[in-house]
């Protein structure tokens, strides 16, 4: 190891302080990692096992009495007016919906598995002349080590030679003893920072050799799943769905996907902000204007997304990230259901974080608008109470509650809050679809109308 080099030094006199923040942040982040991965597999982040993340469970595992009460009757379904048909790469789409080589038995190659890529947008407020100024210096401090061949410690600053190191794992830096990550280059992406991950894949953050004033967000498989068909066919997948859900403020973007150093991948905007499950956490519950405001971003989400011709399924705190930049922004296509399938395929699978699924989805009925605006509902009142809407002891029994009988709509824990609150959200959560709210823009104006109400009377 060489160590003690020059270059670390100057960094240190150049600006001190910043230095040190970044030093202690790093080495946190890489002894949770440690921690969270026991070091060996860094590459398959471990998921939380919580009820709120997302699980497949067999129907063939649930109780007996999850059968269709005879009073919900089906959806009839208006499929979304279409400027889906008019975006390109539309559901059906020819290039874009392309199997990928894998699928189709053949080794892939760059060339075989179509690349996507989108115009690259940069938020106005998290891309301000500041941050892409910081942006710039430290992705070229962090290109310069790694193109050379190392990392600096954020220990001691000596040189970690990747040279035999295995990326994505953790190592351990021989001077100081220190931990860090082993970044992986794919394509133009250096891929530096685990960021999260469920059972599939892991995303990461990650620098480009040539756009370096801004940071990604890399998603590849799990290392178990690397050749697994199915899992590459769900990440080239999503990719696909993004390019055409295409752009708007609530909702991350796809940059590009496909399949190069050894690896498929697909590139997204990086989101900085707070998870907000994650906010949860920490504060228990949240203020009533921030989750209006952030449910009227969802519902502006939800229904662009609807209006590209899909039904995003998978409405949870996991997946919306309060943005630095004022939004909330949904991530996380991998659930979305063309809107002319919106049920499970082989009907053997519940899909979905307990927390939040729609009775529809339980029932294996297809699902609508008024599923989503379900687990929206579900979503509010968590996070303005701090406690689920429904819990069990396991991940079944809460599932079942869903659709229990006595499932009615108790709305306690929210007296002192918003009048006008339990009026929005009963619509929202009732068990029976067709009497919630029908659409996204409907479910919209009556938040907003709270919003509005706030506003007017000053209030916080
Ligand atoms: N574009 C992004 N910007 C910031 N963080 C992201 C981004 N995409 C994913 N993440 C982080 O990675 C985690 C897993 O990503 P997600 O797409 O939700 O994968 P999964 O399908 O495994 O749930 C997210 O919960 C979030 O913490
Ligand atoms: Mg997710």
């Amino acid at each position: 190891m060489d160590s003690q080099s020059a270059e670390p030094k100057k960094t240190k006199t150049a600006n001190l302080e910043d230095v040190r923040k970044v030093v202690a942040e790093a080495r946190k982040r890489a002894e949770a990692q440690v921690k969270a991965t026991g070091i060996v597999s860094a590459g398959a982040i471990t998921s939380e096992t919580k009820k709120s993340a997302t699980v497949r469970v067999a129907r063939t595992e649930m109780p007996g009495n999850i059968m269709r009460p005879e009073h919900v009757k089906p959806v009839s379904l208006a499929l979304p007016p279409s400027d889906a048909a008019a975006a390109p790469g539309a559901p059906g789409a020819d290039a874009a919906e392309a199997a990928p080589a894998a699928a189709q038995d053949q080794a892939p190659t760059a060339e075989t598995v179509p690349r996507l890529t989108n115009p690259i947008r940069k938020r106005p407020k998290a891309y301000g002349v500041e941050a892409r100024r910081r942006y710039r210096e430290e992705n070229s401090r962090r290109l310069t080590s790694l193109e050379s061949g190392f990392i600096l410690c954020p220990g001691c600053f000596s040189h970690i030679v990747l040279h035999d190191l295995e990326p994505l794992h953790v190592a351990q830096c021989q001077s100081c003893g220190t931990m860090e990550f082993v970044p992986l280059r794919i394509g133009n992406f250096w891929l530096f920072e685990p960021l999260g991950g469920g059972s599939m894949g892991s995303v990461y953050k990650a620098c480009h050799t040539e756009m370096t004033d801004q940071v990604f967000a890399v998603k590849i498989l799990g290392r178990m799943n690397k050749t697994d068909p199915v899992a590459i066919e769900s990440l080239l997948r999503e990719a696909r769905v993004a390019k055409v859900i295409g752009d708007h403020p609530c909702l991350v973007s796809c940059v590009e996907s496909g399949f190069q150093d050894d690896e498929y991948y697909y590139a997204m905007e990086m989101i900085e902000g707070n998870r907000l499950d994650k906010l949860m956490d920490q504060r228990g519950r949240l203020p009533e204007v921030a989750v209006y405001r952030m449910a009227v971003d969802m519902l502006d989400a939800l229904q662009h997304i609807w209006s590209r011709g899909y039904l995003y399924c998978d409405l949870k705190a996991e997946n919306i990230i309060l943005s630095t930049a004022e939004h909330a922004v949904l991530i996380d296509y991998g659930l979305c259901a063309e809107a002319g399938q919106l049920v499970d395929p082989d009907g053997q699978f519940i899909s979905g974080s307990p927390y939040y699924l729609p009775p529809e989805r339980v029932w294996g009925m297809v699902e609508s608008p008024a599923s989503c605006i379900y687990s929206l509902g579900m979503v509010i009142y968590h996070t303005l109470t701090g406690e689920p809407y429904f819990d069990a002891p396991d991940i079944r029994a809460l599932m079942e509650r869903h659709v229990a009988p006595d499932a009615e709509v108790s709305l306690n824990r929210l007296k002192g809050l918003r009048p006008g609150l339990m009026q929005v959200l009963t619509q929202m959560i009732r068990q029976d679809h067709r009497e919630r709210f029908q659409t996204f823009d409907e479910a919209r104006g009556a938040v907003k109308q709270i919003l509005d109400e706030m506003a007017r009377m000053g209030g916080r």
